[in-house]
């Protein structure tokens, strides 16, 4: 290897910087090489927006939240959209445009950092002829072939630490409080995290709720010592029968405008009009993409960093480097397209949950 480049796509997560200092040193420090951090995602390669990354700009961001290269999910190369003269969105292939600055800048291979589409944008240019190899990354751990994404058990420990506050106001008012984590299309944190801070009812997108059971849960804990209640609920997840109700994050989106109110808060409704007690809703958003990863996604960071510096060096492009625990192991980039990791409904997590008393929201069976 003589010469690397590395970008960052889609949705920042805690620990992308210990991938890109991981990257960086063991590309240098191994193999000699020099190493050009590409920045804004793929638009840094349209557009040959790049930074040196040496050993001495990487240090000290091991422990530091973001992307030191920035991202941006909007950058698309094949389809780039772009205002013009008038105002009007033109949609542009600019694809040949990143393929030449990647010749330009004489790069053996593009290490690519991002969730599944950013991947998917990888594979497309592995297609065209450059030699990729991608990390995987989104909060969600929702990413087919590896069995943990960096930053994931760092969402998982600001919201259990959510929790745990949420728990001591709650009880403290004898309310409902109830919690809506991240998890567009997969409930891994809301169940981890769930599961971590005691919540008495965690909702997922993959088990639509049954309203019914979960206000029984409720009425049975007021009928008990301890009235309060707390609901861990992902973005993702709806009413059986019902639609999805947050689109992003922090509320309902319509035609890109930021609307009050997502599941979290429409779940609060539905309980106001049948349980006397008071009900609160959090929204945790984006706190929990911020801020310093935890020693697990630091160390993930960092091995799926250098285990991707090796995989180039071997020559094994159009691959993903992926954890299977306790290896770190390569997955074809053709084999991911399209696809997500949902939590199986017989999971055991879902299974350790409901042998300790935690409402999952079940309908009839
Ligand atoms: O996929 C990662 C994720 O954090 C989701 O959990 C969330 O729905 C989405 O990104 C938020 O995206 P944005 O930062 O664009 O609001």
């Amino acid at each position: 290897l003589k010469r690397v480049g590395i970008l960052t796509g889609g949705g920042d997560c805690s620990g992308l910087n210990a991938v890109i200092r991981a990257v960086t040193r063991t590309a240098i420090i191994q193999y000699g090489a020099e190493v050009v951090g590409l920045e804004d995602g793929f638009d840094g390669l349209v557009f040959n927006r790049t930074m040196p990354l040496t050993t001495r700009s990487t240090k000290d961001i091991l422990t530091l939240g973001g992307t030191i290269l920035g991202t941006t999910n909007k950058g698309n190369p094949f389809a780039y959209r772009e205002f013009d003269d008038r105002g009007e969105i033109v949609v542009r292939d600019l694809s040949a445009q990143a393929m030449a600055t990647f010749r330009s800048l004489e790069l053996d291979c593009l290490f690519v950092v991002g969730g599944e589409g950013t991947l998917e944008l990888g594979y497309k240019f592995q297609q065209m002829g450059m030699p990729v190899v991608g990390i995987p990354k989104t909060i969600d751990n929702d990413l087919f072939g590896t069995d943990y994404t960096f930053g994931f058990q760092t969402a998982v420990q600001v919201a259990c630490d959510a929790m745990d506050r949420l728990h001591t106001t709650g009880r403290s008012h004898d309310r409902v409080m109830i919690l809506e984590v991240m998890g567009r299309n997969a409930g891994w944190i809301a169940l981890e995290a769930g599961l971590a801070g005691g919540a008495h009812i965690i909702l997922i997108p993959e088990i639509p709720y049954n309203l019914d059971n979960v206000v029984t849960k409720i009425r049975h804990r007021i009928r008990g010592k301890s009235p309060f209640s707390i609901i861990m609920v992902a973005e993702g997840a709806r009413e059986e029968g019902g639609e999805r109700i947050t689109q992003g994050t922090a509320g309902t989106r319509l035609q890109g405008v930021e609307q009050l109110g997502g599941i979290g808060f429409h779940l609060a409704n539905q309980i106001r009009e049948r349980i006397p007690l008071e009900v609160r809703t959090t929204v945790l958003g984006h706190i929990q993409r911020g801020g310093s990863p935890t020693a697990f996604d630091r160390v993930l960071g960092t091995r799926l960093g250098a285990a991707a510096v090796d995989a180039a060096a071997r020559g094994d492009f159009g691959t993903m480097v992926a954890l299977k625990t306790p290896d770190i192991v390569l997955v074809p980039l053709s084999e991911l397209a399209g696809l997500c990791r949902t939590v199986p409904v017989d999971h055991q997590l879902l299974r350790a949950a409901e042998a300790t008393g935690v409402n999952l929201g079940r309908g009839a069976m």
